[in-house]
């Protein structure tokens, strides 16, 4: 026994992996400006004279997901971080570098929307890569954007008020092109409307003191949220990020991962029951793996162990702080922000967005506005300068409400059968109905709490019932959400909490004919909005249509931390796994950029949606055919922001009868038809952490975006490739021996030749004329992994 123990503790410490390194950039020299104001002391953040309170902001040495930064000893007392502005900082030394960490804040005021500020690597030869960062604000309001360092507010007029809303700093890594050696960052230019401010950067240095062997190191292990049914045990994801601390440069077979190696965890109390897979990891390279286990507790101490295929220990780490699976959820912000998107969802990728409701009989509006927004511009302002006002004036006269189009929103040739398949056959793994737009209008039973909806007025059908009962029986892979709108524009009842373009209180006749206030067909007598129908609405929604994403829009008041325990605990009681957006005023599991993506990968859940129509959820009848998003936007879009961790949610806006017009299935279906060849590089896939340094700076050619699979590497151009040949400028982790295809229509699979650019990495695959041209769209290269025997 005492021998075992020896034997095994030597061994173990043998295969200690080193801990992930990073180093401190010194910022000090570059402090230009003061963030924080303490007892009295007052700063100037943003350039009007706000701040952040300082009391609350940790000093010193701070340590998060590894990476160890530096703040201020103390805040209030000079300045404490850079305001972006073109700067250059050097490195101490050149040398190769693996990753970038910076803590940082922008400063547009209560605007949550992202900016995209461009970093600048110099490297030894001259040569330069752009990094960008999304960077978020550091306040925002109703849509949520928290970072990780938070305040419970700001100061206000050089520290005389107070700005109620959450205040934070934010925290951003990402990767670097070891390709060559790093001389200097320049910092992104100053945007006079948002100001990056810099606290603190740290750099992670490559290793390149082993030769002929990777150099391992586990980045991060997260225990997580989500969980699978193994041997009918419901077993925790614990996701496990390693890396490959060798540069880009150096990769060969013998100083890459190439073969089955598997990843455990080990702790008190702990069983692993399905390994982590990890086949392929090529210098300068990071992987992330999901582990299932059961038995953890919160609040000790786990190892991972990485395993060859043979079974033999390579390296293990020790000291991740464990939490333990939840069996049940409370109505507090620390118990539901543990909370994270499922596993599901980020393999979905692809969901349809569907904003069908009254606005779908006018269907109008001007380019450029939202469809779905007639009922609010037909009263603001009400007159001439409103083109939906003039229009409406011009097609309906001065007489007809918007309540009058109800009884015009019959959803007589609504097929729940047909729509499902159509969504099917689109490719899509998930669709978004909208329950309950602005205009209070609900699509489902919502019992007591109104007449407002399609069960009492209209159709006279519960439309939502049809839908998920529909999907669940002849499509019972497609997962069904819904959106929900917290506030309405125009009831009586949301008068008291009303804000900005939502101000509740009965609309105003726009027109000046009678009656002077409209009416709010359906409008029961309740006591307050937010107890008596915005959360038993949303809890309906949860418990009695089992919905399984409440994508929320516009936040304000709310009671979305009651709203999401209940949501939660129904679904773990019921077996499924469910999430919740950004705009349900609490709690987010992912940010929704709207009509907008992000320009880098963002490594928590995003999803971005945008309608098929150039801008509108809702139909739009002053759109032509032509403008209608086409195969080619639909996919590259989509592949666009699969490549950045991103999902995409399409909008359709069906017609009041509940048709979905054939210029918007048909586009729908042409890319339904590459998903079929070509989604092995769509669903289920992984981001590859070094991304897409596209377009190709070099000259703007072969844009294309990469995916991974524990298998397979994608690499889908966007251009047809030319000259029989795809060129990337690029170092993939790819090695010799490995299959690369062109996925098409007629599965033609035959084994294309490649090469690499000794010097530069660079890829090219020699392709036939004749199997590109059978390919729409983008083309994916699939190239399967040839894996060493151990
Ligand atoms: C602010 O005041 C508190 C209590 O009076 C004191 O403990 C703290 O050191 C002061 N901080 C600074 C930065 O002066
Ligand atoms: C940014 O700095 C570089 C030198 O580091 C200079 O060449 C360039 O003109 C500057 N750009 C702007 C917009 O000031
Ligand atoms: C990089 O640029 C500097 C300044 O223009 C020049 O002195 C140096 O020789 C260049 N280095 C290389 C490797 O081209
Ligand atoms: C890879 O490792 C093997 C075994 O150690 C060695 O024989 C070979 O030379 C190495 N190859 C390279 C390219 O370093
Ligand atoms: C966890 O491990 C770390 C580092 O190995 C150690 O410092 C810490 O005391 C351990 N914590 C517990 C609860 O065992
Ligand atoms: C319409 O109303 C808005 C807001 O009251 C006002 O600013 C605008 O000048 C008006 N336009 C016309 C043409 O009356
Ligand atoms: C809309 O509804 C009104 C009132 O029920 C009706 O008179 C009108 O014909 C309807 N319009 C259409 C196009 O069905
Ligand atoms: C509804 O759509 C399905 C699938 O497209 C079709 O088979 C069925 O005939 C349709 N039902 C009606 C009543 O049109
Ligand atoms: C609405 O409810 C309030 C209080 O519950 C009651 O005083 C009032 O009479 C009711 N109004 C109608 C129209 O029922
Ligand atoms: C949601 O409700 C909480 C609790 O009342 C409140 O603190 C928060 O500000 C609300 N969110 C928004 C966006 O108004
Ligand atoms: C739509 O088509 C009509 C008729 O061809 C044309 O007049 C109009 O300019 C087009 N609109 C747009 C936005 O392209
Ligand atoms: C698809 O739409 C894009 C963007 O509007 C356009 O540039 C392209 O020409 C369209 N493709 C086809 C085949 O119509």
């Amino acid at each position: 026994m005492a021998l075992l123990l020896l034997f095994s503790t030597l061994n173990a410490a043998a295969i200690d992996l080193p801990e992930f390194p990073s180093t401190l950039l010194s910022l000090d020299p570059f402090f230009d400006n003061q963030a924080a104001s303490v007892n009295g002391s007052t700063a100037d953040f943003d350039g009007s004279g706000n701040s952040f309170d300082g009391q609350f902001l940790p000093v010193g040495s701070y340590l998060y997901d590894g990476i160890t930064y530096e703040l201020p000893a103390s805040w209030g007392t000079g300045n404490d971080n850079v305001v972006a502005n073109n700067q250059t900082i050097a490195l101490p030394e050149s040398i190769f570098v693996h990753e970038l960490h910076a803590l940082y804040s922008g400063d547009s005021s209560g605007d949550a929307t992202f900016t995209a500020d461009n970093f600048i690597l110099n490297f030894v030869d001259n040569s330069t890569q752009t990094l960008t960062l999304e960077a978020s604000n550091w306040w925002g309001w109703p849509l949520l954007n928290l970072g990780i360092i938070q305040t419970p507010y700001s100061l206000e007029g050089n520290g005389t008020g107070k700005n109620l809303n959450t205040t934070s700093i934010f925290q951003w890594s990402t990767a670097v092109s070891s390709e060559k050696q790093l001389a200097s960052i320049t910092l992104p230019q100053v945007n006079p409307g948002h100001r990056l401010h810099l606290f603190s950067m740290a750099i992670t240095p490559s290793n390149t003191s082993v030769n002929n062997v990777p150099a391992l190191a586990i980045r991060r292990a997260r225990f997580t949220s989500r969980w699978e049914i193994v041997n009918g045990t419901r077993a925790q994801a614990v996701q496990v990020t390693i890396a490959n601390l060798l540069p880009n440069s150096m990769s060969s077979l013998n100083t890459s991962l190439n073969s089955k190696h598997t990843a455990e965890i080990s702790g008190p109390g702990i069983t692993t029951v399905t390994p982590g897979i990890l086949n392929r990891l090529v210098p300068g390279d990071q992987a992330r793996v999901d582990v299932l286990i059961t038995g953890s507790t919160t609040g000790s101490n786990a190892t991972v162990v990485i395993k060859d295929s043979a079974g033999n220990v390579i390296g293990q780490s020790s000291g991740w702080t464990t939490t333990a699976l939840i069996e049940e959820y409370t109505a507090d912000a620390a118990s539901l922000n543990a909370h994270e998107t499922p596993t599901w969802w980020n393999k979905a990728k692809y969901g349809i967005f569907i904003h069908w409701g009254v606005y779908s009989y006018p269907a109008w509006a001007p380019p450029a506005e939202y469809a779905e927004w007639y009922d609010y511009y037909l009263h603001n302002p009400p007159n001439s300068s409103s083109p939906t006002w003039v229009h409406h004036l011009e097609t309906y006269g001065p007489n007809v409400l918007y309540d009058d189009f109800i009884s015009n929103f019959t959803a007589s040739k609504f097929n729940a059968s047909a729509w499902v398949d159509l969504f099917d056959r689109a490719g899509a793994r998930y669709f978004v109905q909208v329950t309950k737009h602005h205009d209070g209008f609900a699509l489902f039973d919502a019992g007591n709490t109104t007449n407002r909806s399609a069960v009492v007025f209209g159709p006279k059908r519960d439309l939502l019932k049809e839908l998920f009962d529909t999907a669940a029986s002849e499509k019972p892979h497609l997962h069904r959400g819904t959106y929900y709108s917290l506030p309405e524009w125009f009831n009586p009842d949301y008068a008291k909490y009303g804000f900005g373009q939502w101000p509740g209180g009965l609309a105003r006749n726009p027109f000046n004919t009678t009656p002077t206030f409209e009416p709010y067909t359906g409008h029961l007598n309740i006591t307050d909005y937010i107890e008596d129908l915005q959360l038993p609405q949303m809890l309906t929604l949860a418990t009695q249509y089992d919905t399984e994403i409440m994508w929320c829009d516009i936040g304000g008041a709310n009671k979305t931390l009651d709203f999401a325990a209940a949501f939660y605990n129904h679904a773990l009681a019921s077996g499924y796994q469910v999430t919740l957006n950004d705009r349900c005023g609490a709690v987010p599991d992912f940010t929704t950029p709207e009509y907008a993506t992000f320009n880098a990968i963002q490594t928590n859940s995003w999803e971005s949606s945008e309608g098929m129509d150039p801008f509108s959820y809702g139909l739009n009848t002053a759109t032509n055919a032509s403008e209608y998003k086409n195969g080619t936007t639909i996919i590259q879009t989509l592949v666009d922001i699969v490549s950045k961790n991103g999902n995409f949610l399409l909008d359709i806006g069906p017609t009041a009868e509940g048709e979905i017009i054939e210029a918007m299935s048909t586009n729908l279906l042409a890319a339904g038809s590459w998903l079929d060849y070509a989604g092995e590089c769509v669903y289920d896939t992984e981001y590859w952490f070094q991304g897409s340094q596209d377009p190709n700076p070099l000259d703007g050619t072969n844009p294309a975006r990469f995916t991974t699979t524990p298998t397979t590497f994608c690499i889908v151009a966007f251009d047809e490739p030319t000259d029989e040949q795809l060129i990337i400028h690029q170092r993939l982790p790819l090695l010799p021996g490995d299959e690369i295809t062109l996925l098409t229509p007629n599965g033609s699979h035959s084994s294309l030749p490649w090469s690499t650019e000794s010097s530069t990495g660079n890829l090219i695959v020699n392709v036939s004329e004749s199997g590109v041209s059978e390919v729409q769209y983008a083309w994916a290269f699939r190239a399967t992994y040839t894996l060493n025997e151990d």
